[in-house]
């Protein structure tokens, strides 16, 4: 950590976190009873949840892919997660093993794991920035990700599963235009988000059981979500169920019966 990085985070394990339940969900380890209790509310009203995380991961994978195709070698992934199958720099190494990856995350939890599993290739580079989303500028000036990720060519900007953390009168569309006016044109923006339109009552019952929690979420429309885009192109299929998103349905035939819980996008910025 730089010298001036400001004070890390205190892990309180009684307090559920995001991260933490979102882990129980994709069936990992780093996660405790307040987390778990969470989790498993939101399981019994809206039995879907767990297919639906895992649809949003493997949309993190395929956005990923698809953007170190385009030869994108820069990420800003805002909202890492606890490190799981598929993790950012792993995709986009596997692409372009030069690719250079900073890794964001509020959790103290998430960065330690991050330190310690998410090792890039020698030829590329991982950094790990422990900060919020919401404060762009501890972000966009942190020694590590200047260090990192050179802003005068076209990065992407991954915010997967992590803006409807963000409440309307915190201005999440404000946030990510900040981000997105640090990168230049040719630049990409990667989201996910979840929504009620699909499922209506199986996500408003999601959406109750989950903000039991302090940290709680807010569910968006479609409308709403493509307001993130605004300034940028959507590559195909534009903002759709994140299922479906560039998905092969030959191997995931069980794909069209899914309770679809999340939108995700890929734009290309103008
Ligand atoms: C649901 S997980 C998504 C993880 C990963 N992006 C994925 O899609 O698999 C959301 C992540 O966002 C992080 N997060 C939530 N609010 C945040 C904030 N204000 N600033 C930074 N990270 C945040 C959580 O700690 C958690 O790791």
């Amino acid at each position: 950590m730089a010298d001036d990085a400001p004070a890390p985070r205190k892990l309180d394990t009684t307090v559920p976190h995001p991260a933490r339940i979102y882990d129980y969900w994709l069936g990992g380890k780093d996660n405790f009873e307040a987390d778990r209790k969470v989790a498993e509310a939101v399981i019994n009203v809206s039995p879907g949840v767990v297919e639906g995380v895992r649809d949003n991961r493997a949309f993190l994978g395929r956005a990923v892919r698809f953007l170190a195709e385009q030869g994108i070698d820069q990420f800003l992934d805002i909202g890492t997660g606890i490190p799981t199958q598929g993790n950012t720099h792993e995709v986009a190494q596997a692409v372009n093993p030069a690719a250079r990856i900073v890794y964001v995350d509020n959790d103290p939890i998430v960065m330690n794991h991050a330190r310690a599993l998410l090792r890039g290739t020698r030829e590329g580079r991982t950094a790990y920035v422990e900060a919020d989303l919401r404060e762009p500028d501890s972000i966009l000036k942190h020694p590590d990700t200047l260090a990192t990720l050179d802003f005068g060519r076209p990065i992407a900007v991954v915010i997967v599963g992590t803006l409807m953390f963000i409440r309307d009168e915190e201005d999440p569309f404000g946030i990510v235009r900040r981000y997105t006016d640090a990168s230049v044109p040719g630049s990409y923006l990667a989201i996910s988000h979840v929504t009620g339109d699909f499922a209506p009552e199986s996500l408003e019952a999601f959406a109750a059981a989950y903000n039991t929690g302090p940290v709680p979420l807010t569910l968006r429309t479609g409308a709403e979500i493509s307001r993130f885009f605004d300034g940028f192109e959507l590559v195909e299929p534009g903002l759709v169920a994140v299922g479906e998103w560039r998905s092969d349905p030959d191997e995931d035939p069980f794909l069209a019966n899914r309770v679809h819980g999340g939108y995700g996008a890929v734009g290309r910025k103008l």
